[in-house]
């Protein structure tokens, strides 16, 4: 899916949109569509929303989420069964249906995002499949129109991999290490996989496989992340997303016994295109061996 937008592209926002293309094509899987699509997206703040809400709907007030679909949908109907009214809709310069606009405040995700206890990551998904669906013709203005939204948004929050562990910290190194397997050297066994380490002082290091003809001499991505870190002066690190392109990776002993070197414990996101997968070295490693062990005989 497509999103034409107007935010500035800072490095926090393309995390975002890129979050939320997902969720986007999250919704058009569940829907059961077949075509490219397109959503235009305003990014904005209370009043920004407030204005245009007071335009376009007569309520003078802020709201999280508003949403205009390019379509009208027959009462009861939604997108799937109106295939040639979204025809309609094509964008003859990007060859996209357009399925209409949404409003989103960024405040507004993030004031709700601390009251429900969850990553505002999270918060913007939800609110972004909420005005996804809207434009895909569900409703919640009667009991049994609700029940299908909302059954329809918790399988899409489920699928697009936004866990309510999530914390804000979490996505730019799930999008790092998704890029770095973008660049891993992986010409003999396929399977690329990307790294993206936090270090304590929020720095971040990525690091992609890269393979050899000689086999045994492979380093695994995790592991070039580190070396990496430790080479600009990183001791200490919070946090490690491992991403792969199909099943959930799991880092291999070599890595694990690598990461527990320079932490005791730490946050680990197993990652592939879609899901995000929250566990820790602990329980990758139970009962590890580490540098204090040698401390007592080195005293
Ligand atoms: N690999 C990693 O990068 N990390 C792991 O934890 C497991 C394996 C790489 C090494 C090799 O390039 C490929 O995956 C297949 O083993």
């Amino acid at each position: 899916m497509r999103l034409n937008t107007t935010a500035e592209p800072l490095e926090e926002q393309n995390v975002l949109l890129t979050l939320l293309a997902s969720v986007g094509d999250a919704c058009v899987r569940e829907e059961g569509l077949d075509g490219k699509f397109q959503v235009t997206l305003v990014l904005t703040d209370n009043e920004g929303i407030r204005s245009i809400n007071l335009r376009e709907r007569e309520i003078d007030a802020p709201t999280d989420v508003l949403s205009f679909p390019s379509v009208q949908y027959p009462a009861d109907r939604t997108a799937r069964s109106c295939a040639k009214r979204l025809r309609r809709e094509i964008d003859i310069e990007t060859g996209c249906m357009n399925f209409g606009d949404i409003v989103l405040s960024l405040p507004k995700a993030r004031e709700q995002a601390a009251a429900y206890g969850h990553s505002f990551f999270r918060e913007a998904g939800y609110l972004f499949a909420h005005g996804m669906l809207h434009l895909m013709g569900y409703d919640h203005d009667v009991a049994s129109r609700q029940m299908k939204m909302r059954k329809m948004e918790e399988s899409v929050m489920e699928k697009s991999g936004l866990p309510r562990e999530l914390l804000d910290d979490d996505m730019p190194l799930v999008e790092g290490a998704r890029q770095a397997m973008e660049t891993a050297y992986a010409p003999y066994s396929k399977y690329k996989v990307g790294a993206c380490l936090r270090a304590s002082d929020g720095r971040l290091f990525r690091g992609c496989n890269v393979e050899n003809a000689s086999l045994g001499m492979t380093i695994c991505a995790e592991r070039n992340a580190i070396t990496t870190a430790i080479t600009e002066g990183a001791r200490e690190f919070a946090a490690i997303a491992i991403a792969v392109d199909g099943n959930l990776p799991s880092p291999c002993g070599a890595c694990r016994q690598t990461m527990r070197e320079f932490a005791k414990d730490m946050r680990v996101l197993l990652v592939n295109r879609e899901e995000i997968k929250i566990t820790s070295l602990s329980a990758l490693l139970p009962n590890s061996f580490g540098p204090e062990f040698l401390n007592e005989v080195n005293a």
